[in-house]
């Protein structure tokens, strides 16, 4: 049983981790502890200790509050905002009531006056040291109740300095890795363009300064939402630490009506005390089992058009892609943009999502059956939520995209976005993107996103126009939750410009995700290994495309994209037969050890972001086997083989024994973790090692 209760007092425990909440003297739920789990229920701590404030801030502005509402003498970032009817802004949050069911937890709070019940809620996944929290915010009075912000959670750390892990980038350039110490103060990191984006994603890591990726203590989480989200961290004066995540406040509002509830998205979190690689490997897993609709299906190889023929796509162009992608092992054909109602370049067709009449006259079809009868699966681009001006559907609904009535309409890739928040849109794009599934037999389907939002107008909003950020995003669930649940044969990608909409919000609803369209292998690897700190191999598309110098070899290419669900992206016509056929063999290589990759446990050894050889590897779950893949990118001339360090594989079991491919040596799996294996590169070299255990 994860959930331990007493009165006024709860602690959930999964595998190997506690979180300790309680009510303090004066009423308020408060965290008594996050960490290790404790040998004895009685260990863990009842109280907090109170920190001691001055006459300019109350007690509230120290207390540990799981979800501080605004009011009061406290100044710190809370979860929770409203504005009454009568205008009061302030919301007292007392107990009510705490109920368990199953595996989580509902505490049940009250505003002290206003008819206002908060409902937070505790999922414990015990096997993943992971704990999944949202809030439930119901209107039980008459009027209406302006909701202004209503975040998933705030999370405490014992008191102590800490350091952040986080991502950044920008488009073809996401998922840098960056640490940096928690300083007094406020520090927000978050999205207010209606995607996740690529700027910034909800996942983070905190430690004490010291963590590395095998070992130290680390606190992290993530937020399961696509749209606005924020993150803030709070260092206090008294140094607290405080994380909160969820739905952005910024141009935020909500009119919670009588008898209604508002939900947030929910945040996950967890502790380890095995560094950044087991925090990465607990998310991997539970994103794996609980998130992924089909976290278990081995993902295909594809190969996609787009680097290849861009817009000008038609059945013979894409047939002969499609012979030589099949003469390659290529499991997926799937078609990218152009294949659409006058869709020539980017300046047209988008909303009018049916085959071109003049690249297709026959419809999709003949294509379809082509590239079935080569043994693969067929898959489509499209862009959803986007219109061109020049399109029939612009034409027919120019009150359809995000506007405010009377100003400019900025475009972006002369594309102008729909207003998914309303149901008339949602229904109309619904049905156009059913019909393409029905009518064809289609396996794939990639989801892109190529612009964000400007000028954020809804005139015919039933309630507060600023409730579109989040009712959009629920409008883009609804669609395609309908779609996978009507096409149960089509596997999903999520691409917003490459890889700005991931994370486990649409990866409940997408399969894979296309993480950057910078497919420059080198500057692939450290991209790959920032989306790897929250996010699983299986879900991360990875195409070897010609971006990049010529000189970088094929095999490093490859190598590269095996780290993931591999595809192939570039340009077949203009590939000589060796190279075709040195694809092919990485192919069936890749096929073989793609279980490993795709739902094995991922050691990152050596990052790429900080050195010129960098080196990782998967093991299986019953670590029977393993494959370990090292890179160079940069040597200096001489002397040939300065600063190789031996790489050092993780995960195996200690006790028996394993080959290493390469190595006459049978050695323990300890022996080969505690003494390494000498790799020898040289520039844009790189290499790929089976580790098999040969006894128990
Ligand atoms: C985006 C995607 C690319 C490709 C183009 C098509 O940029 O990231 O992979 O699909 O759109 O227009």
């Amino acid at each position: 049983m994860p959930i331990h209760t007493s009165q006024n007092f709860w602690i959930l425990e999964t595998d190997h981790t506690a979180y300790a909440l309680g009510l303090d003297s004066e009423g308020r739920l408060v965290n008594l502890y996050w960490g290790e789990r404790l040998p004895r229920v009685s260990d863990y701590p009842k109280e907090s200790f109170p920190l001691n404030w001055a006459s300019f801030s109350g007690a509230g502005q120290n207390a540990r509050e799981e979800f501080p509402a605004e009011t009061g003498l406290k100044y710190i970032e809370p979860c929770f905002k409203a504005v009454y009817p009568d205008g009061v802004r302030d919301s007292v949050l007392c107990f009510d009531k705490a109920e368990v069911t199953g595996d989580s937890l509902h505490i049940h709070l009250l505003d002290a006056i206003e008819p206002l019940r908060i409902v937070l809620h505790y999922c414990v996944h015990e096997p993943y040291d992971l704990i999944e929290r949202w809030a439930e915010v119901t209107n039980s009075g008459e009027k209406v109740i302006t909701l202004e912000r209503v975040l998933s959670a705030q999370w405490h750390l014992p008191r102590g300095r800490y350091r952040l892990s986080h991502v950044y980038g920008r488009w073809a350039d996401e998922w840098n890795l960056c640490r940096e110490p928690i300083t007094p103060g406020v520090k927000v990191l978050e999205s207010r363009r209606i995607t996740t984006s690529h700027i910034a994603n909800p996942w983070f890591a905190v430690d004490a300064g010291s963590a590395d990726e095998d070992q130290g203590e680390v606190w992290f989480g993530a937020l399961a939402w696509s749209g606005n989200w924020k993150f803030i961290v709070e260092l206090t004066e008294y140094s607290a630490a405080r994380l909160s995540l969820g739905i952005n406040d910024w141009d935020f509002a909500w009119q919670l009506n009588s008898g209604e509830t508002f939900r947030t998205p929910p945040a996950v979190c967890g502790y380890t005390m095995n560094g950044f690689g087991e925090s990465s490997r607990r998310l991997h897993d539970y994103i794996r089992d609980r998130v992924l609709p089909k976290g278990h299906s081995l993902r295909k190889v594809l190969y996609n058009s787009w680097e290849a023929t861009h817009f000008d796509v038609d059945e013979s162009s894409q047939a002969a892609l499609a012979e030589l992608a099949a003469g390659m092992g290529v499991e997926l054909f799937v078609m990218d943009d152009g294949w659409f109602h006058a869709r020539n370049d980017d300046t047209a067709g988008l909303g009018d999502w049916w085959p071109d009449e003049i690249k297709f006259p026959h419809g999709l079809k003949p294509l379809i059956e082509r590239v079935n009868k080569l043994g693969m699966e067929f898959g489509l681009w499209v862009e959803p939520e986007m219109v061109n001006p020049d399109s029939e559907l612009y034409r027919t609904h120019p009150d359809w995209v995000i506007h405010f009535p009377g100003r400019g309409r900025t475009e972006s890739r002369n594309q102008l976005i729909l207003n998914f928040a309303r149901q008339d849109v949602q229904d109309d794009i619904l049905e156009k993107l059913d019909h393409l599934l029905a009518d064809n037999d289609i396996h794939f389907m990639k989801w892109d996103m190529n612009r964000n939002v400007s000028e954020p107008g809804w005139d015919t909003a039933p309630g507060d126009p600023r409730e579109l950020w989040v009712r959009y995003v629920q409008g883009v669930y609804r669609v395609w939750s309908t779609l996978r649940e009507r096409h149960p044969q089509v596997t999903w990608q999520s691409c917003s410009g490459g890889g700005g909409r991931a994370d486990m919000g649409i990866l409940q609803l997408a399969d894979q995700v296309w993480i950057s369209d910078n497919t420059e292998p080198t500057s692939r690897l450290n991209i790959q290994e920032g989306y790897t700190q929250a996010y699983p191999a299986c879900s991360m598309e990875a195409w070897v495309t010609d971006m990049g110098p010529e000189y970088l070899p094929l095999e490093f290419r490859m190598h590269v994209s095996m780290c993931g669900a591999l595809g192939i992206g570039g340009h077949l016509v203009h590939w000589d037969e060796d190279k075709r056929a040195q694809a092919a063999y990485w192919i069936a290589r890749y096929k073989e050890i793609r279980p490993i990759i795709q739902f094995g446990d991922l050691y990152r050894l050596r990052s790429p972001q900080k050195e010129s050889f960098s080196a990782l590897e998967y093991v299986s779950k019953d670590r029977s086997e393993a494959v370990l893949f090292a890179f160079r990118t940069y040597q200096p001339l001489i002397p040939q083989f300065e600063s190789m360090p031996p790489v050092y594989p993780r995960g195996l079991d200690p006790e028996a024994l394993y080959t290493i491919e390469g190595f006459d040596d049978i050695r323990s799996g300890l022996a080969w973790m505690r003494t390494g294996v000498e790799v020898y590169l040289t520039n844009y070299q790189s290499t790929v090692l089976r580790i098999r255990k040969v006894e128990g």
